[in-house]
């Protein structure tokens, strides 16, 4: 019920018009974050377009997520400073342990640099920046976020 409230305050507010697809989908992505594959046919409808337009260009846009996005970000630098301390396994480590877990608690993103190349490895975790991660930091971090 939210979501179809997202949906047609998104319709209301842009204009129902073909040419407001666009900031319709990120006016929903910013309300619910994502695109209910649900709401494609009341988008495509609203709008006057086909299901298969509107599907097209959510999926064409990387930007238009199809469904929930986690509830943690973590991103591990893999670039080469942070590569040369150990960001390699730390990924390894990081996916392991993630796929063990259930989906939707921590979202694992490979970043190239974050700017604290004098501290690699680094991370950040749900825009928290943290440098000189070691395995054993790696798992204190995560062991709360799968709890
Ligand atoms: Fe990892 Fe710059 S290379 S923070």
């Amino acid at each position: 019920r939210a979501q179809r409230d997202a949906v047609q305050r998104a319709l209301a507010a842009q204009g129902q018009q073909p040419g407001a697809l666009l900031p319709v989908l990120h006016a929903v992505q910013d309300a619910l974050g994502f695109i209910p594959p649900a709401s494609v046919a009341v988008l495509a409808q609203g709008l006057g377009l086909s299901r298969a337009d509107v599907h097209g260009v959510i999926t064409y846009y990387h930007h238009f997520r199809q469904t929930p996005p986690a509830r943690h970000t973590l991103q591990l630098c893999q670039a080469e400073a942070c590569r040369a301390c150990g960001a390699t396994e730390l990924m390894a480590q990081a996916t392991e342990r993630l796929s063990a877990a259930l989906p939707g608690a921590v979202g694992l993103e490979p970043v190239y640099c974050l700017g604290l190349c004098a501290s690699a490895p680094a991370l950040m975790l749900d825009e928290q920046p943290l440098g000189r991660v070691t395995p054993q930091r790696l798992d204190e971090l995560l062991t709360p976020l799968l709890a």
